[in-house]
């Protein structure tokens, strides 16, 4: 009979339960904790945060833990705002930001994990090296062959509206890491924020490299492998719709061959 062992780091194991502090408002948190240069599994540490001296989101308990419990916890955050999609991690098993998500809007505690199936820096901090070299093979800035013109590219209202659901993307990569398709294919599948980044550049009136971005597409992996599971556009924490521009990605590329 065939048996499947885990290889043993990849146990999560019980870690340190940290003081309570004196207070009557107490949030308990359950946070991953791993330094891949300690050698050791990695760990759940317990912390419990007093709601009383700290905001009210999970970004604000993890800040509170770091400058009141324990400073060598490891994460990325930097406006605060849901703005610079630094702060994207998995919290209660959805992925988000955590300075957007409520430390109420869950019951019991709050269980945070770096964002699944990325390389673990540390803690917290996903390695993201893949994601970005994945945007950058899309080419995600404008391309022209007309003469630049003397003060800028116009744009209609119109055109400019046609963008909408796909600019306000902040590449937090909650949608990618959520993607299982991207969990078995990262290194071949573009996954579902560079595609929607490729669909922001086509869909763009100035654009002029519509022919060489659908080229760079056509591909059995860096495309094809969205399977519409549509877990993207579930996680994805500014409400955008990633497989809705795959779609579209794909509906030009049979279009261009009518
Ligand atoms: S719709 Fe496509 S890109 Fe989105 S989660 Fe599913 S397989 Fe991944
Ligand atoms: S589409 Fe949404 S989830 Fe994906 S990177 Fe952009 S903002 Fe984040
Ligand atoms: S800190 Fe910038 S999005 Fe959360």
């Amino acid at each position: 009979m065939v048996q499947f062992r885990l290889p043993q780091n990849s146990r999560i194991g019980t870690g340190r339960t940290w003081p309570k502090p004196a207070s009557a408002s107490l949030r308990e948190f359950r946070v991953y904790r791993w330094n891949p240069e300690d050698g050791g599994n990695p760990l759940t540490d317990t912390y419990f945060v007093d709601t009383d001296d700290c905001g009210p989101m999970v970004l604000d308990g993890l800040i509170w833990i770091k400058n009141n419990v324990d400073s060598t916890l490891t994460f990325r955050r930097s406006c605060r705002e849901g703005i610079c999609g630094s702060c994207a991690m998995n919290i209660n098993g959805q992925n988000t930001l955590a300075c957007t998500m409520a430390m109420d809007a869950e019951i019991g505690a709050v269980m945070i994990n770096p964002l699944p199936h990325q390389p673990v820096i540390k803690d917290l901090v996903p390695d993201l090296t893949n994601f970005f070299a994945q945007l950058a093979s899309i080419e995600p800035w404008l391309q022209t062959r007309t003469p630049t013109p003397e003060k800028e590219w116009r744009q209609s209202h119109e055109d400019r509206e046609k963008l909408d659901g796909l600019y306000e993307c902040i590449l937090c990569a909650c949608c990618s890491t959520s993607c299982p398709s991207y969990w078995w294919n990262s290194e071949r599948f573009l996954g579902p924020a560079a595609l929607l980044q490729a669909a922001r550049w086509i869909r763009d009136s100035r654009d002029e490299a519509t022919g060489e971005r659908l080229d760079n597409l056509e591909d059995p992996f860096r495309l094809y492998r969205c399977h519409t599971i549509l877990n993207c556009a579930k996680a994805c924490p500014k409400g955008l719709n990633p497989s809705e521009a795959i779609a579209e990605l794909r509906l030009k590329l049979v279009e261009r061959k009518l």
